[in-house]
């Protein structure tokens, strides 16, 4: 009788000690599927069907630097555009650990040179654009020409042409148009130097008239750096003449033969006093504003043709909010 009793005891703890067993493992394969399946679900992350991007340039490896890429990362940008002038100290790795370290090794980031980055040696500049070719190779991006000098990346259907106007030689206005040409969904020209009507400090005409009207020609929101401010227009039907088709401080329709400028230089490195007075401009944020350092942040619809942007700075906030439709 004893011995009945210990067997039917020993067989009933096996028997819960195997489920409880089973039922615990179960739940951790559950919950490991979930954590899976809800590390997509970050909350600041703008509707599925939005594609958010961040354009910055004129970075530097500064505190506010780190803070501009901490609250870009915040903000639930998905990828992130940087129009030239990386660190300021000749310090390819540096450059690169601040991205790693804040946005993840694996982030998409599309980098094009700035006079800061290619103008000391060549072989630095290789150094820069080794990273940026690593970055290119991000399977999320599909990328072809030169990294960091002359390329062209899309990113879940957008376009994103990238070049380098008096910096490297090339043909950009033929380049602009070859790959902007037959595409109808959104398209973003990007580089560094400005004409001087085009920024708002003391910069130079340096990337040429070229450029910018080759990326309105064919409806590409335009984006710049190199002054450290930030700057929309009005939708302009003639940039180099200033020729404004529509002046809604708070829409811009983008199509072929009309589109928007934007300086967006306010990466970290230093905010700069207001130097001119122009009439083109929807919205100006600098060192009078009491801007610091901040980044253009858009949510591209993919389904729908409407884009919703703003500037935010790291100690002012969102400070301009505007939409592209296209
Ligand atoms: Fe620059």
């Amino acid at each position: 009788m004893n011995n009945t009793i210990q067997l039917l005891t020993i067989t009933l703890l096996s028997f819960l000690l195997f489920s409880c067993g089973s039922s615990s493992s179960n739940k951790n394969s559950n919950s490991g599927t979930n954590n899976g399946e809800g590390g997509g679900n970050n909350p600041t992350r703008p509707n599925k069907s939005d594609i958010k991007i961040a354009i910055i340039g004129d970075q530097s490896i500064s505190d506010n630097a780190h803070k501009l890429l901490k609250m870009i990362k915040n903000e639930g940008v998905e990828l992130l555009l940087i129009n030239g002038d990386f660190d300021y100290k000749n310090n390819p790795a540096a450059w690169k650990k601040m991205h790693d370290d804040i946005l993840g090794s694996d982030f998409p980031i599309i980098a094009v040179a700035g006079n800061h980055d290619a103008d000391d040696s060549w072989e630095l500049w290789q150094e820069y654009q080794r990273i940026t070719a690593d970055w290119d190779a991000n399977p999320n991006l599909s990328c072809s020409g030169t990294p960091g000098e002359e390329s062209s990346c899309i990113y879940k259907g957008i376009k994103i042409v990238s070049v380098s106007p008096n910096q490297f030689d090339y043909e950009h206005v033929k380049y602009i148009n070859k790959e902007l040409d037959g595409d109808n969904g959104w398209k973003i020209c990007a580089w560094h130097k400005n004409m001087t009507k085009m920024q708002t400090g003391n910069k130079l005409d340096e990337a040429g008239w070229g450029v910018y009207e080759a990326c309105k020609e064919q409806g590409a929101l335009i984006t710049t750096a190199h002054e450290h401010a930030y700057a929309r227009s009005y939708l302009f039907s003639d940039i180099e003449h200033q020729v404004i088709a529509n002046n809604d401080p708070k829409t811009a329709n983008l199509k072929r033969g009309e589109t928007i400028v934007i300086l967006s230089g306010l990466g970290g490195k230093s905010s700069r006093p207001l130097q001119r007075d122009d009439n083109w401009w929807a919205h100006r944020e600098n060192a009078n504003t009491g801007a610091v350092a901040g980044a253009l942040i858009c949510s591209f619809g993919k389904a729908s043709n409407k884009a919703d942007c703003y500037f935010k700075d790291i100690t002012k906030g969102v400070v301009d909010a505007f939409t592209l439709t296209k």
